[in-house]
């Protein structure tokens, strides 16, 4: 099993998004996950979806799942999405999803796989819990920005922006190559719809003079124009999840959840899954499904 970047306790949204200039990135990214999530649909799950920065974007969904690996970055999503019905949240690992094959129509994960050692391991986890036909908006870090080619060319930079292979420059932080990850994908049984270059104009000096909505308009025309020059530093990919399964009607709500050891159905009872099969059980506290912590039967 891979490890996780634990986020738990983290003051990730007050240093990262609160803290910081970061109002540009965070309007670029939802101009393209606008653009690729179709705007409807029954069952959506957002994976490492942290304090739910971006879940108003899934207003048109009947029900939203989110996931991620730390607690404390969902009890902060619960602070802003818990009075909504429509959401749940789910404490687990990308590596082993607690749900059933075809469980969902719709998933994104957005700044989360520069974080995953094993990309193939978590793709073919997502690609079994999406009911075929189903979009998956993922967005990665590209090690081919410009940035990274004009460092490399000065010879200032160790990495290649070029080669395929991922260049992990921080323990657990990947930049990838856009053709490696469209490969990735496809092996996993996705289609590839589209790519979206986003965030060419993340700089401070930009930042400084330009205002913030002409960035969004122009990184908006880059996001069409580049799509066949995928220089920017992030990466937005549309997939549709390939045949694998005959497609099916979604399964009710209460059906989704499977354990995450060995993929048998679970049980509910009060306030707690079950496993009969691997003898544990896991805690649920109203909209929480915490599949972290099993307890022993
Ligand atoms: C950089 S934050 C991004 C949060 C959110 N997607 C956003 O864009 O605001 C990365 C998130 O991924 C979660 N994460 C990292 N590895 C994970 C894993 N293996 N399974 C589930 N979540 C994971 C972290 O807990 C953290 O909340």
């Amino acid at each position: 099993m891979s490890a996780c970047c634990d986020y738990e306790g983290s003051d990730y949204r007050v240093r990262f998004w609160q803290n910081a200039d970061r109002a540009y990135e965070d309007a670029v990214e939802r101009v393209a996950l606008r653009r690729l999530l179709p705007s409807s649909g029954k069952r959506l799950i957002e994976l490492g979806a942290g304090f739910g920065r971006l879940a108003d974007l899934y207003a048109g969904y009947e029900e939203v799942v989110l996931l991620d690996y730390a607690r404390s970055m969902l009890h902060d999503a619960i602070a802003r999405w818990g009075s909504d019905p429509r959401f749940r949240f789910v404490v687990a690992d990308v590596y082993r999803l607690p749900f059933a094959a075809g469980a969902f129509d719709a998933a994104t994960m957005i700044r989360v796989v520069h974080h995953l050692a094993d990309v193939p391991a978590a793709l073919e986890q997502i690609r079994r819990v999406l009911a075929e036909g189903g979009t998956f908006v993922l967005e990665f870090a590209n090690k081919r920005n410009l940035k990274a080619m004009l460092r490399h060319a000065l010879r200032r930079q160790p990495w290649s922006p070029y080669t395929p292979e991922p260049v992990e420059f921080v323990a657990l932080h990947f930049d990838f190559h856009p053709r490696w990850m469209q490969l990735q994908a496809q092996q996993a049984g996705f289609v590839v719809q589209s790519a979206l270059p986003v965030s060419f104009l993340r700089l401070n000096l930009l930042k400084r003079i330009l205002p913030l909505s002409l960035m969004v308009s122009l990184d908006a025309m880059l996001q069409r124009a580049g799509q066949r020059a995928l220089f920017a530093p992030s990466v937005f990919l549309s997939l549709r999840a390939g045949v694998r399964q005959p497609a099916a009607r979604l399964p009710p709500c209460e059906s989704i959840f499977r354990s995450p050891i060995s993929g048998a159905p679970v049980r509910r009872e009060g306030d707690w899954l079950i496993s009969d099969q691997d003898k544990v059980r896991w805690r649920v506290e109203g909209a929480l499904y915490d599949f972290k912590s099993p307890e022993p039967l």
